[in-house]
């Protein structure tokens, strides 16, 4: 879960407030992903349907669905939109799936656990990554109709997830990034892989909140400029937490980027020049945003959360 930033908010209260209102769309959220479990994955072979719920419940941070939230909520959404939010975790949850992989990161620990493969073995993780994209799908659309959108507005909405998740986005990044590793690729290079990988879904989570809220492109549009922004930082927080953290603190690997080769922000630009590029971007997209109004303590928190984090 999102937990306090190292830098105080500008008003107690105020932040007091936020993590309050955070911790609850977590319950919320929580609940739906374990509602898609009961839902959904009857139909399946009983060990691709385990290795979906095992990664669905993991301990991770739900930074993505939160940001759905607070984007609904800063764009004038009144409802209940946490089981949206949790449409997008899905699709996080299978990139961690498959990030893991042996052909992939190869990685032993996510989420404070073994991996999803080193449980139920390869065959059943890549089976269950295969089979969480379309869950997500599903899971996006029946929840926007649920919410009482109309159907251009679902189908927007199901569009954004999925092109985000797809070839154009992060598969794609995945993609580049394993080609790229041991190779010393430029600053420009890598900033295309992380915004594909990383950022992509991030712009979607934010766009998802304004398209739910029925906002105006202008401000959808300020709210993805905002997700290109914070995507690419978190990205950056994260290739300098694998280097400065620990195992027990990530609650995965530390080191493996250098282990396995990778091309990293800190390894470019020194761990405080990644740094200063990471809070640069999120003052520009809480920029964008505070541009048409929409800067909400809420999305200030996440901007500010995603490089000051710790895990
Ligand atoms: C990890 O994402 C993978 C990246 C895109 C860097 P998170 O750091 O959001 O992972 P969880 O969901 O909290 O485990
Ligand atoms: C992963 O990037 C991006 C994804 C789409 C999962 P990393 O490979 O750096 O993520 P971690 O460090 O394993 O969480
Ligand atoms: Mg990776
Ligand atoms: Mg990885
Ligand atoms: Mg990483």
């Amino acid at each position: 879960m999102l937990g306090t930033p190292t830098a105080p908010m500008p008003a107690i209260q105020t932040a007091e407030e936020t993590i309050r209102r955070f911790a609850e769309q977590r319950t919320r959220v929580d609940a739906a992903l374990l509602g898609f479990c009961d839902r959904y994955l009857g139909a399946l072979e009983p060990v691709v349907a385990e290795a979906i719920r095992y990664s669905l419940l993991g301990e991770g941070k739900r930074l993505r669905p939160i940001l759905v939230l607070a984007a609904y909520e800063a764009a004038g959404g009144t409802g209940d939109a946490s089981v949206l939010a949790a449409a997008v975790e899905v699709v996080h949850a299978y990139s961690l799936v498959h990030d893991d992989l042996p052909c992939m990161d190869d990685d032993d620990v996510r989420r404070g656990r073994p991996t999803v493969h080193r449980v139920y073995g390869v065959p059943a993780a890549t089976a269950a990554g295969l089979a969480m994209v379309p869950l997500a799908a599903r899971c996006a659309l029946d929840a926007a109709a649920a919410l009482g959108l109309d159907e251009p507005t679902c189908g927007a909405i199901v569009r954004e997830l999925m092109r985000a998740s797809g070839a154009g986005g992060m598969i794609g990044g995945q993609q580049l990034d394993l080609e790229g590793e041991g190779e010393a690729l430029s600053l420009e290079r890598l900033q295309r892989i992380h915004r594909a990988k990383t950022g992509a879904l991030i712009v979607a989570a934010a766009a998802i909140g304004g398209l739910a809220a029925g906002a105006p492109e202008e401000r959808v549009h300020a709210l993805r400029r905002f997700g290109e922004d914070v995507g690419l930082a978190f990205q950056i927080a994260d290739d300098v937490l694998d280097v400065t953290a620990t195992t027990d603190q990530l609650g995965k690997t530390a080191g493996r980027d250098l282990e396995l080769k990778k091309s990293t922000y800190p390894a470019l630009l020194g761990i405080e020049g990644a740094m200063d590029r990471a809070n640069a971007l999120i003052q520009d997209g809480c920029g964008a945003l505070g541009a048409v109004g929409l800067l909400t303590p809420a999305l200030d928190y996440i901007a500010r959360f995603t490089v000051q984090r710790r895990s």
